[in-house]
């Protein structure tokens, strides 16, 4: 294939060249129409591209095939048989994958790392969970994702699930046999989906991570706006095998997709192919070196998560580099403190930030002088450290306490008549909410899992010490929604 071609970018590119006059969305006519403010702020570009797919990029029946065709290009990049490109995240490229893998009613066994679009996707497809739990390091207060040992025992234990979602890589950049579990699940007869949203650099260098389409999964769903370098929202989901029809993966992602697609979206997803078609490998280079040259840098001045510190037995299979976490405990401050502190002194935003760790992502956008002033911003906050709140204690649970009974299905238990009761007096109630201190947006507990006290002491006083949870009702969780009695 010729992966010279930006089929996308050539049709924004033809479209604005032939000069048409549309008569159809959007309403802003390519920025006409729109408040000199706005575009003071955007800038006219933006506006200019943002053109409608049918009878705007193609022709009136898609004859030219611009979106098939960019979607085809990306699959042959990446070795999938056919790739799909999604404007609204991984949150929906899953969605899409769960109702395709199993029917409502239909039991699928999904790692509890999950993020909560995944549940979402539970709720939404009245799909019912089989938990498989993922390896809890008590040192380190984290979950790697579970290995083909409990996939193997969770599929003893409900040998009639369809098939299996594993999440991998973390927010923390730890990794899944990806490979093995493909293995287990596929000498079952169940179909492997694997949500990658952090993995969408991972096709394009052999030195990262396995990318779940080598490693053997029939589904895979990545976020290119994550480590890529696609804008906010840029999904693709890909497929291999003949384990999943294309026909019916296309006709339920149809049920939950837009019918006004970004033009600018898929511009984006066109373009990182295409770059990393040609350019990935050598601006992963650069990046992986970067960023172990940073990792020695910031070695000094905080305590850095090494690869030696999270893959080995019962731990991590394989771990992402390009994720730098930094355990700020010793600081005495929270990595909530430390990420405001970074924002509001420095001007430097870190992604993900809990009770005790704040992670940076290296990505092929940076380069001497973005590391550096990462590493003399956290030189900064190591110096001024003392001087700030000291971190508060959260409850960590137990690993078996992370292990909620699942009393309901999700969809039932969501859509079941609710009340808000005082978080004391949930213990024993079945949850009719999702509960995700954000990042990672890992529910702590979720519609139809029984509440204990592990739990709500963890909420609470992880809310007291700064955590961030923002989709229960009562994002302070003084108050619970419970499913009545
Ligand atoms: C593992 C995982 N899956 C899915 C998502 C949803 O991705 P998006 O933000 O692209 O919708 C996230 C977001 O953080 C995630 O961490």
């Amino acid at each position: 294939m010729d992966h010279s071609r930006a089929p996308v970018l050539e049709a924004i590119e033809n479209f604005r060249r032939r000069g048409h006059l549309p008569f159809i969305p959007p309403g802003h006519k390519q920025g006409r129409g729109v408040d000199q403010r706005v575009l003071d702020v955007l800038g006219p570009d933006v506006f200019a591209s943002d053109i409608i797919v049918l009878n705007g990029l193609d022709d009136r029946e898609m004859s030219n095939e611009v979106i098939s065709n960019a979607e085809d290009l990306m699959a042959d990049a990446v070795g999938a048989d056919r790739a799909y490109f999604s404007t609204c995240g991984s949150s929906l490229s899953v969605k899409s994958c769960i109702i395709t893998v199993a029917r409502p009613g239909e039991r699928l066994l999904v790692s509890r790392n999950a993020h909560k679009s995944v549940v979402a996707g539970l709720i939404i497809s009245g799909v019912h969970p089989v938990w498989v739990h993922p390896r809890w390091d008590p040192e380190w207060e984290w979950a790697y994702p579970p290995g083909p040992d409990e996939v193997v025992t969770a599929c003893e234990r409900a040998p009639d699930t369809r098939g299996l979602l594993l999440i991998t890589p973390t927010d923390y950049g730890t990794c899944a046999d990806i490979a093995a579990i493909a293995d287990v699940c596929h000498e079952r007869d169940k179909t492997l989906i694997v949500d990658e949203a952090w993995g969408a650099h991972l096709p394009f260098h052999d030195g990262l991570p396995a990318w779940a389409m080598d490693a053997g999964a029939d589904l895979c769903v990545t976020s290119v706006h994550k480590m890529g370098a696609g804008i906010e929202q840029s999904s693709v989901y890909h497929l291999q095998g003949d384990r999943v029809a294309p026909e019916v993966l296309a006709m339920r992602a149809d049920l939950l997709n837009t019918t006004s697609p970004s033009a600018l979206v898929y511009a984006c997803l066109d373009g990182w192919r295409r770059q990393m078609y040609e350019h990935g490998h050598e601006l992963l280079d650069r990046a992986i070196d970067l960023v172990h040259e940073t990792r020695a840098r910031l070695g000094p001045l905080v305590r850095v998560v090494s690869r030696e510190d999270v893959v080995g037995d019962g731990k991590a299979f394989d771990h992402d580099p390009l994720k730098i976490v930094m355990d700020v405990r010793e600081l005495g401050i929270s990595g909530y403190t430390a990420a405001e502190w970074l924002r509001d002194n420095q001007r430097v935003d870190v992604g993900l930030s809990d009770h005790r760790r704040i992670a940076a992502q290296i990505t092929i956008a940076d380069d001497d002088e973005t590391v550096s002033r990462l590493v003399d911003a956290i030189a900064a906050l190591a110096k001024e450290a003392e001087n700030l709140p000291r971190a508060r204690h959260v409850e960590i649970p137990d690993p078996g306490e992370l292990e909620l009974d699942q009393a309901m299905p999700p969809r039932d238990a969501f859509f079941a008549l609710a009340e808000h009761v005082d978080a004391a007096d949930a213990v024993g109630r079945i949850c009719a909410e999702t509960i995700s201190p954000y990042p990672p947006g890992v529910p702590a507990a979720l519609p139809g899992e029984v509440i204990t006290q592990p739990v709500i002491d963890y909420l609470r006083s992880g809310r007291e010490a700064g955590m961030y949870i923002p989709d229960p009702t009562d994002v302070d969780v003084q108050k619970i929604r419970v499913v009545k009695r």
